[in-house]
């Protein structure tokens, strides 16, 4: 009996072992993936009508594969009611017509793959439009329909309760709507269905019904994760992504991948469901394939089963310390990638150790150079070509995967004051069509002026692909060698591990090391306008410069005192190997 019950607990070990061995699976081209972001309706016009398309995109692939990159993530493509920006998705098995056809898409993964690119999807798991046929079949009075329970339709508002109070973790589960009780997001409706339903983002973005973490028995309506609506509700999602990976895709970045089961405070629940099923099973269908997660919380999402999630410059979990210092009435504060030297460290190295810290190993944070929802590092006071060096030698020299937003290469400036399009909202100016040459619309179309989808920066001097090609001292050269040496020395790579050598009361400049095994790297970035000298520990060699962006730099070691100091010109950065 005693001997039968440890042969139970140690084939359960066993078990358990290869199951988190399973999802913490990685595809074998993750570890030195660079992935450059798309957004599709920005990027290229193949057809005049202002608005970038797939066709365009292939156009633009000897480019794309010439910066180094390895994968391309678009933003979403599929049939849409475009209130916001293609994340209101009616038709998740097909192409909208003004991106393309499915086969153009099939076209795009071919040729991605004959150049060694590989393409993600953006998969929407978390809703769908109202105009979806889902969730007007949903809405009708029938709840017994085969789409019935892919939504959650309230049939009363309960008052709102406290929210959960969760004691020292409150800064990371209040991501997203985790910490909203879902009260909030009831929207009224007429359908016969019922008087509410529930949305996640915009009122045309109702909720697909993947349960509740505890139904209230009071609340009919919150089904249990494992209840029949929910279940097909997987099942569906399942079918989505083996639509398109049999098509060839190479994985998906999953929007909101935390907000799937409702009333999940800590989000355990969810975690659960991705881990113990829906990654589970894209891990073992598709061993090859990656799941990045927009989850802001690595230390969740990894455990979830994702390959990757996003250190993004969003609400207080994020790096806008160093980029976009804004407080909660809009007023600027210092940041720390500044001219002036006023920003501070500590607030977003506490927030990224804890991350880095928490998946090292399993599965990466990493830190995009921007996205579609955030604001271009390229802005306002930090856009001249010195600058924008200093921030790419930050982006492709710490850990984790790199995510290039398309025409951050370039310095791509970000807009302001741009009307919302397509429920961009305060997003436009983070959205503005590529700048490609000097004819006409920067060869992003062909269409007049006015009927471009976004503004595209007006400077007459704008910089462009073409003239950043003509440039041996570009940004975009720069980042090329950048990409390149981070192939050739995974000491900066993607695994190496990484450590803030300067101390966070003083900030300037900012020294971390990169170590593997016996090999080491240490840089230094200078974003202000004044020299810097900082003191390391002493080395024991003079290391050699593989890299960076400086006028001056000096390294002196001193043995008996045990530092080594280092000065660096006004606006540089160095990367150094040991
Ligand atoms: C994600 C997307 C964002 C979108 C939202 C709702 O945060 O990045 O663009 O508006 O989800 O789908």
């Amino acid at each position: 009996m005693r001997t039968k019950t440890l042969i139970a607990t140690a084939a359960g070990i066993l078990l358990s072992a290869a199951a988190s061995a399973q999802v913490n699976h990685h595809a074998s081209w993750l570890k030195d993936a660079v992935v450059y972001q798309i957004y599709p309706s920005s990027f290229q016009d193949s057809d005049g009508n202002g608005i970038g398309d797939i066709p365009g995109i292939i156009s633009r692939l000897d480019y794309i594969k010439s910066i180094g990159v390895s994968a391309i993530w678009m933003n979403p493509v599929f049939v849409s009611g475009f209130t916001d920006g293609g994340y209101d998705v009616i038709d998740f098995y097909k192409i909208d017509p003004r991106f393309g056809t499915n086969s153009d898409l099939v076209e795009l993964v071919n040729q991605a793959h004959a150049r060694g690119m590989k393409v993600i999807l953006d998969l929407v798991a978390g809703h769908s439009s109202d105009q979806c046929e889902w969730f007007k079949q949903s809405k009708e009075a029938d709840p017994n329909l085969r789409y019935s329970d892919y939504y959650i339709w309230p049939s009363f508002k309960p008052e709102i309760k406290n929210e959960q109070n969760l004691a020292g973790k409150t800064d990371y589960a209040q991501l997203m709507n985790s910490m909203n009780n879902i009260v909030n997001k009831f929207v009224a409706s007429d359908a016969p269905r019922g008087p509410y339903y529930v949305k996640n983002f915009f009122d045309t973005q109702p909720a697909l019904n993947f349960g509740f973490a505890n139904p209230d028995p009071e609340h009919p309506w919150e089904q249990a994760v494992d209840a029949p609506g929910p279940m097909a509700m997987r099942r569906e999602l399942k079918n989505i992504i083996s639509f398109w990976m049999d098509k060839g895709v190479d994985g998906f970045r999953v929007d909101m991948a935390a907000s799937l089961v409702k009333n999940d405070f800590d989000k355990s629940a969810t975690i659960k469901l991705w881990k113990e099923d829906l990654s589970k099973w894209f891990k073992e269908t598709y061993p090859e394939g990656l799941l990045i997660a927009e989850w802001f919380n690595p230390e969740q999402s990894i455990e979830a089963g994702f390959d990757v999630d996003f250190f993004a410059h969003d609400g207080k979990y994020n790096f806008s310390t160093l980029f976009f210092n804004t407080d909660r009435q809009g007023k600027s504060q210092p940041c720390w990638f500044e001219l002036e030297g006023r920003g501070e460290l500590k607030t977003w190295y506490d927030l990224y150790s804890y991350q880095y810290n928490a998946v090292k190993g399993k599965g990466y944070a990493s830190l995009p150079t921007s996205n579609h929802d955030f604001n271009r590092p390229a802005a306002a006071a930090r856009t001249t070509l010195e600058q924008e060096k200093v921030y790419m030698t930050f982006f492709l020299t710490m850990p984790g995967v790199p995510f290039i937003y398309y025409g951050d290469e370039i310095g791509l400036k970000q807009q302001f004051g741009l009307p919302s399009v397509e429920g961009s909202m305060m997003r436009s100016g983070t959205r503005i069509p590529m700048l490609w040459d000097s004819s006409d619309n920067a060869g992003f179309s062909s269409a007049p002026i006015e009927k471009l989808y976004i503004p595209q920066d007006p400077d007459p001097n704008r910089n462009t692909v073409e003239k950043s090609e003509n440039d041996p001292n570009s940004l975009l050269n720069y980042t090329r060698t950048l990409i390149q040496l981070r192939k050739d020395n995974p000491v900066i790579g993607a695994d190496a591990d990484w450590r803030l050598v300067n101390g966070l009361e003083t900030p300037y400049p900012m020294v971390y090391e990169r170590t593997l095994g016996s090999e080491k790297c240490i840089i230094v970035l200078n974003p202000t306008a004044k020299k810097v000298t900082t003191q390391i520990e002493f080395q024991g060699k003079t290391p050699e410069i593989i890299g960076g962006s400086y006028t001056k730099a000096s390294y002196k070691s001193n043995a008996k005192k045990g530092i080594d100091t280092i000065t660096l010109s006004p606006v540089s950065a160095i990367i150094y190997k040991y």
